[in-house]
Order: C-alpha cells, then structure tokens, then sequence
C-alpha cells in the first residue's frame, strides 16, 4: 500500500446523546422511498403504488422470507401516503383511497408479525412531495403518531429554512417523547446542510436524534453508493465521535435485491454500511428479489458486525486509486489487557483484477498472540494470523473481502 495508515480509534469518545432507551444497535427494516418513490397511480401500478397493500405485502415477504428472523424489523411508510390536507381538528390522516383502513390498522398488522411501523413526515411546511408538513403541529402530529401506535418517525426537511432546524428538529424531539410512546427519531436535518459542513452540529444532533439522514439520498445506481462512501470517507473524522448506541449516522437505504447493481456491488454496500454501524433499511421488491440477493442481505455473519454492540463506526485506514481499507473494532474485547477483535474489509474499487498484501499491524492489529481470521462472505476459517503476517488477497472487480479477526481464546 502506498498510502500512510491513519491513526486509529479513539474509542467511545464520551458523548452525551439522546437516551429513549430505543435502537441500542442500529435499525433494520425495509423502506418504500427508492424503490417505490411517490407513485400514487394505483390504477396504472395496482402492485407498485404507496397503498396499504404494498406495505402488508412488504411485510408478509419479512415474515415468510426469512428477513424478521435475519433481524430486519421495521417497515418504513416513506411520503405521499398522506391526504392533501389536515381533518377539521387539524389532525393528519392518510389518504383514504389508498390507505381504506387508515394507519393504526397497519400498525396492527406490523405487530401481529412482531414486526414495527415506521412512517414518515417533514418538519418544513410541506413534504418533499407536496404533503402537509409538520410546522406549527409538532404537538398534534407526534401525538397522532403515538396514537396510530407507530413505533418509528422520519422527519424530513424540505420548505423550511434550515436555520430554524436545530430549534425546531430538537422541538418535535420533545414532543414525541411527551406523547409517552417508545418512537424512534429519524432526523434529516444534516442532509440539508451538506454545503453548509460547519452547521452540521452532530453532538447537538445527537443529543435530539435516534439517527440522521446525512448526504445526499441514494438513488439505484452503484455510482450512487461510491459517492456516499466518498463523503463518509471524507468526514469520517467528524462524524465517528457521535456515532454509537442510540444516535446513528444514516447513509440511506440498501439497494440490493434491485437489478440495477450486480451480486458484488450489493456486497460491497453490505460491506460498508457494517463497517459504520448503519441502519440497514432496504429499500427493493420483497416479492422479486432473487435467492442470490437473498443470501446477500441476509448474511449473519455480516449482519453481527453491523449490530455488533459495541456500535463503533469503522474507519478507512490506507487508501490507493484501486483500494480502500477498513477497520472496525468489534466484539469480543479484553477489557483488562485493552484489546479489541476487528473487522477489516478491503475494497477494490477500480475495474482491474488486484493482489493486495497488507501486513495485520499495518492496520492496528497488534495483539502478539495473534487474530482467529474468518472470510464473512465466503463463510471460511482462514486459521490464525499473527501482527507480522499479511492478509493476501486476490480480489475480482469491484469486490470486497470481509475478515473478522477475532481475538483468540475468549
Ligand atoms: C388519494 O390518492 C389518489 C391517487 O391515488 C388521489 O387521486 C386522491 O385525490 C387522493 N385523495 C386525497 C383526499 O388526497
Ligand atoms: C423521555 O425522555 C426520558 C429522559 O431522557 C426517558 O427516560 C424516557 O424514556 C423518554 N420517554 C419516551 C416515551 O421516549
Ligand atoms: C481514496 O482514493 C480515491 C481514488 O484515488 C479518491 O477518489 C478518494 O478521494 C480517496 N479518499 C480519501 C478519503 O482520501
Ligand atoms: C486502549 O487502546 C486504544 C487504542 O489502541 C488507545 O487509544 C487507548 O489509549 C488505550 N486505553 C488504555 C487505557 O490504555
Ligand atoms: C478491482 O475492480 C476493478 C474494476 O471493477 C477490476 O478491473 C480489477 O481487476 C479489480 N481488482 C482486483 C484486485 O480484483
């Protein structure tokens, strides 16, 4: 590698953060927004348009599946689902077309299953899509939320001056949690702000949100995926210190199980969101996803890393124009002797075949007695690697090795 290492972790900066007792790993669920968009022609897309149904057909696939198991849980309501204006009381209600029996019917539904509901709002005037926003109700929407026994809120930030959001993001905060109910806070405020880096105040952030929507929405392509990990890449040195148990860094939904990007490429999304503790939230057709796809969302193995809970978002460490390298610091730990296991995912990046050979200590892995190495997408033991041995890895176009080194004996 010719690149310098960068130093490695603080761990656990101590932060204060929002404490609801709620996502102490980061979620997981499904989400309609960059699959389904804001199509509301249910005549002409009677199984693609945001209706009850594709939600309760969402969630029938995570049940029989094998998703709920894999420990995907919430099914996220994106916008459009609302009637164009408030009832009389000034109460939001859905559109009734498309959702007949309204949303605490499909709260229910979710939580027959034991999966949970999340639904989406927007603090500014209006949504995104042109549906009544959230200035001037806090109060009255997060109690029809909590009502509607939803479990999980997206608040968008669309037509509204982002000076106002620190005030006004923190607000709707406390309203939820005076609405008594358990609901998790998605915050979009950071997303807004991306040209504005300094009023990305993320310990602020932190202490108001579950999590926050930072950077650009994805969209379904894989340029769309390097450009959020070019972003990261970039501020990871701001944003580590507020991430953790509670209060996630959100670079948007898993787009795997789409065509539109290939098995490998849906790895390396995989990959990388694990390696930052992310919310993984996809956003797909449950009902044509592939086996291959299948087993790629699904991985356990790759999943407990990014639930593992010491919630630490991973770093990149060494950096060429083919290859990138990351490392996480995961359970088990040795507290007494201060050592921690790792993840390690090196990333090709260009569209030639590479070998790359990097020695363990290069990366930080220093315990002498040496890492149990285990390949998490090929699911093989690859014995014990010592801090003066190297990973030697051959990897094919745009592909990912993803190592867990687990200390040894705990
Ligand atoms: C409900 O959605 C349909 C489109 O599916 C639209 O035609 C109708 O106007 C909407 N109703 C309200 C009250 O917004
Ligand atoms: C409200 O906030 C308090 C203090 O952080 C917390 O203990 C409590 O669980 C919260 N309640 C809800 C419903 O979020
Ligand atoms: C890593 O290298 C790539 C390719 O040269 C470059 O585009 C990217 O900006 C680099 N990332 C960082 C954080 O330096
Ligand atoms: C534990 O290890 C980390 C990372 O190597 C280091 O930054 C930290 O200072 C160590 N803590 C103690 C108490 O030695
Ligand atoms: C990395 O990916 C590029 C492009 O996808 C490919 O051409 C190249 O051979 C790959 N490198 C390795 C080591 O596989």
């Amino acid at each position: 590698m010719r690149s310098a290492v960068a130093l490695l972790f603080g761990l656990s900066a101590t932060v204060w953060a929002l404490n609801n007792g709620l996502v102490r790993t980061p979620p997981m669920g499904w989400m309609s927004w960059t699959k389904f968009y804001c199509e509301t022609d249910c005549v002409k897309h009677p199984f693609g348009c945001i209706d009850e149904n594709l939600y309760m057909a969402q969630a029938d696939c995570m049940e029989k599946d094998g998703y709920l198991a894999a420990g995907y849980e919430y099914v996220h309501i994106d916008d459009c689902w609302m009637a164009r204006e408030r009832d009389a009381s000034g109460r939001l209600f859905a559109n009734k077309t498309r959702f007949p029996h309204g949303i605490k019917a499909l709260s229910k539904y979710m939580h027959n299953k034991g999966l949970k509901l999340g639904i989406y709002e927007d603090y500014g005037t209006k949504t995104c899509g042109g549906y009544p926003g959230s200035l001037g109700h806090l109060k009255i929407d997060a109690d029809t939320f909590a009502d509607w026994d939803v479990d999980f809120l997206k608040l968008d930030g669309c037509w509204v001056d982002t000076d106002k959001m620190p005030q006004g993001y923190a607000d709707m905060g406390k309203a939820l949690n005076a609405s008594g109910r358990a609901i998790v806070y998605s915050c979009s405020w950071p997303a807004y702000l991306i040209d504005q880096p300094r009023k990305q105040d993320y310990k602020l952030i932190s202490q108001h949100c579950n999590l926050w929507r930072n950077f650009d929405d994805i969209s379904m392509s894989f340029k769309s995926i390097l450009s959020i990990i070019n972003y990261y890449d970039h501020n990871q040195d701001r944003q580590i210190p507020y991430n953790g148990p509670g209060h996630w860094f959100d670079p948007d939904m898993i787009i795997g199980g789409n065509t539109e990007i290939t098995y490998n490429q849906a790895k390396v999304q995989m990959t990388i969101w694990s390696i930052w503790s992310a919310p993984l939230i996809m956003s797909n057709d449950l009902r044509t996803v592939d086996e291959v796809s299948k087993a790629i969302l699904q991985n356990p193995e790759v999943i407990a890393i990014d639930q593992d809970p010491l919630g630490i978002m991973g770093r990149l460490v060494a950096n060429t124009t083919d290859i990138g390298v990351y490392v996480k610091p995961v359970t088990p730990r040795d507290t007494a002797k201060n050592l921690t296991s790792f993840a390690v995912a090196i990333f090709n990046r260009s569209n030639k075949k590479q070998s790359v050979s990097i020695q363990l200590s290069q990366l930080g892995l220093k315990n002498e007695d040496g890492y149990d190495v285990r390949d998490l997408w090929a699911h093989g033991d690859e014995g014990r690697l010592r801090p003066m041995d190297s990973f030697q890895v051959k990897l094919n176009p745009t592909a990912v090795y993803f190592v867990k080194c687990s200390l040894p004996d705990l």
